[in-house]
Parts: C-alpha cells; structure tokens; sequence
C-alpha cells in the first residue's frame, strides 16, 4: 500500500470547508486593501531562491527540494516572495504602475524535520506590496495582518518588531557581532557555530537558552543602525500606534532571509508551542534590484495555513444545514427524483440523493448525517398526484407540496 510522504497531509474533505473558510476570508479581506492575486509556478530554477533568500540561509543550505533535468537545477517554491518579485519583473508589472499590491495562497516545500506545526508541504497565504520606500506602508501591512487574524476568529497572539537596517547596517552588525562573540562561542549550541561562519545574524533568534544568554550580554541593540533607518522605524511604530496595532520591539528578531532590510516582523501564538510562528515578514528593500528590476522598495509576509488552523481548531464550527435530501420510494420515482435533483441544481440549490439503496429510515438518517435542511419524499402516492412530501429536518414538520411549487418554496424560506 501506498503512503503519503513524510511531512506532507492529506486535506480530507471534513477538513477542506475550514481550509475553504479561511482562504475566502483572507481574499475578502485583501481585496478591501486592494491587493490582487498573482499565481505563480510551484517549481523555478533554484538559482532564484539561492540569490534571493541567500546562499547560507537554512532554506537553501538545508531544505530545498531540487529536481535536476539535464543541465537544469529546478526547486519546489520553499516560499513565494522571490517567485513574486521574478513575477513582478519578467512580466513588466513595474511598467502598467510602480506600485502594486499582491496576495497568493498556496503549498510551499521545505524539507525539514516534521513535526506538529512543520511540514515538508505546507501552505501559506502571504502578499507582497512592491514599488514603495514609505514606512506607513510597513504599518498597514502589520495593520493588514492582524486584521486577518481576527478576521479569521483568532486572538491571543503577539506582533513582534524589529529593525534590521540597510544592508550597511546589516554589515555592522555582523561585524560587531562576530568580534563579540569570538571569544564566547564555548557557549554557543553546534548550530550556532556554523552560523558564526556563515550567518551570524541568525544566533540573535536562536532558541537554545545558552545561546540565549550569551546573546542577553552582548552590547549591540540599535548600535549599528543609520539615522535614516532609525527615523523609518519609528515612523513605523507612529504609524502603528495610529492605527492602534499591539506590539513589542523585539530587539533580537532577525529572521532567516537574506533579503530582509529594515522592519521585520513575526507573529506568534502560545497555543503552538515550539513553532510558534503563525506568520511573518518585513521589508526587502534591495530585492527587485538584486534580482534585475529597478531600485524599488517592498514589503510583505506570510501566515502558515496549517498553524492558523491548529490555533483556530479549538473554535466550534456551526453546521450550516442547505441540502435537500431527496428520497424516492420505487422505480418510477426514481426516474421523478433524477429530474427533480438536475432541476433543484440549475436553480441553485444544493441537493443529493440516496445510492446505496437504503431503507426509508436509514435514507433520512443519512439525510440527517449530512446536515440536510429539507428532505423531499417522493413515493407512487406522490406520483400519482404530482406532488411530493417535504420535511423540514430542523422542526420535523412534515407536508405535501406541489412539485411545481417547490423550488418556489425553497427558494423563499
Ligand atoms: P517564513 O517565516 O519562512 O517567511 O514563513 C512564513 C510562515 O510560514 C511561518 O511563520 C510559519 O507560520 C509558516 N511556515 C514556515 N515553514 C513552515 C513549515 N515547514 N511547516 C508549516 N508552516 C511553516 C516567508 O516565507 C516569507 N516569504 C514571508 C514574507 C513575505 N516576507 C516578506 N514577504
């Protein structure tokens, strides 16, 4: 027997409503900021991903799904921000306006350790407002995020901030921290140590306390960052409090993007434990350039799909009952019951039927199963009168109708 591969689910379909909810949500929501849909390919050379989320970032060290075809290196998305901005640029999107706003919804690949909260294919819904340098738009954009969370009926999270600085300052500090930390790397955990090679930024957020205490020593807060990116940070935080966002400095919130600049932020939630991010993001502000476009700014995030759903999973889903259940005694209803079933359809309204040949009682309990609002009967006494039998599954009432009436009927209830 087949199985599903490690780190990847199944989305059964007494899941896939929520999954529907959650995704019809979030694009009502975008599309009151303007925000378009953009759908990138699942697969691009793998060269994008190195260049833009960084040649020693985790991702590309370690989590790419790379497909080698002849002398091509293709990779599974691992995220969209650099599928989004190649989008932007190889399509002249810069062109019809400088400025524009996008959302996308879809599977992402990372080929990390599985665990509650981390997959190997997992799904985020993320948007990307490319072509600005203004800081209020790092504030809508928090702002924009944690209207989603509420609208998706989540509470109990935390916004975390924090400012990188240009990639001047983000020198700086690399600089500054490898010289504090030469001394002090007995302290580090093993992945701390490869990251002072190759990523030293990363030891700021790492989760291992004794890292963490080390890191509690250092002298480094906001020391390497230039008057201008300190002036954009706290127009970001006006801008923020304006639009009354909850949210703390984060001082050692680094994120593990290369492409980062400036405001970076994280949003987390309690009830998830070790993978407590339920989305994040920030500024790029070099990216488009990096990648061939012009010198424009941007900012985005995304929300693991998975996570808000194991964080919204505790809340009780109301049945929303709109099936007609049609049960039809003997051949010649039968025949009755498939008209009738087409006819209800090109009108709108949802209905199904019994095959598999059930009593009348195991019909109306299947009926029942599946959150019918009405159940039609339809037997030779209902034949013979052109009419047909309805009853309301909420107050068990139970009449006769014409079957000429009755979509009329159920359309007006
Ligand atoms: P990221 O932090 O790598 O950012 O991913 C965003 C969110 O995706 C995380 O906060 C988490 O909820 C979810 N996530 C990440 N990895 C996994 C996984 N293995 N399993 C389940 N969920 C996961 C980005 O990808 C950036 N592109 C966000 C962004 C957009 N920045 C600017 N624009």
């Amino acid at each position: 027997m087949f199985k599903r591969i490690t780190g990847t689910r199944d989305i059964l379909p007494q899941e896939a409503g929520r999954w529907q909810e959650i995704e019809a949500i979030a694009r009502r929501v975008f599309s009151l900021y303007r925000y378009q849909e953009i759908r990138p390919p699942l697969i691009e050379e793998a060269l994008l991903f190195n260049r833009s989320l960084g040649q020693s970032s985790e991702i590309v060290q370690k989590q790419m799904f790379l497909i080698k075809r002849e002398k091509e290196v293709y990779a599974l998305r691992p995220e969209a921000t650099a599928s989004v901005v190649r989008a932007y640029i190889e399509n002249n999107l810069d062109k019809t306006s400088a400025f524009q706003k996008f959302y996308y919804i879809g599977p992402m690949f990372r080929a990390e350790r599985p665990q509650k909260g981390r997959l190997r294919q997992f799904h985020h819904i993320g948007c990307e407002a490319i072509g600005s340098f203004a800081a209020d738009l790092d504030a809508e954009i928090i702002c924009l995020a944690d209207n989603l969370l509420r609208a998706f009926g989540i509470s109990g999270y935390k916004i975390k901030i924090n400012n990188l600085g240009c990639p001047k300052d983000k020198t700086a500090l690399v600089q500054a921290l490898r010289s504090q930390l030469k001394g002090k790397l007995k302290g580090l955990c093993a992945e701390c140590h490869t990251r002072f090679k190759n990523n030293p930024l990363r030891i700021l957020d790492c989760k291992n306390q004794r890292c963490q205490e080390v890191v509690a020593k250092l002298d480094i807060h906001n020391a390497y960052l230039c008057p201008e990116c300190v002036e954009h940070f706290d127009q970001v935080k006006e801008g923020l409090d304006a639009l009354k966002v909850d949210y703390e400095i984060s001082p050692n919130l680094v994120r593990g993007l290369d492409y980062y600049t400036r405001t970076v932020f994280e949003i987390t939630h309690p009830e998830l434990g070790g993978q407590d991010a339920i989305g994040a993001g920030g500024r790029y502000d070099n990216l488009v350039a990096e990648l061939g476009g012009s010198q424009a700014g941007a900012v985005g995030f995304a929300f693991g799909v998975e996570r808000l759903l194991l964080v919204t999973s505790c809340k009780s889903q109301a049945v929303s009952r709109n099936l007609i259940y049609i049960i039809s005694l003997g051949e010649e209803a039968k025949q009755q019951s498939l008209k009738l079933l087409d006819n209800l359809r090109k009108n709108g309204i949802a209905a199904d039927t019994d095959y598999e040949n059930k009593s009348l009682k195991g019909a109306l309990r299947k009926a029942d199963d599946l959150g019918s609002r009405f159940v039609v009967i339809i037997g030779e006494d209902e034949l013979r009168k052109n009419t047909v039998t309805l009853k309301d599954m909420v107050s068990g009432e139970q009449r006769e109708t014409m079957i000429e009436n009755l979509i009329n009927e159920l359309t007006t209830k």
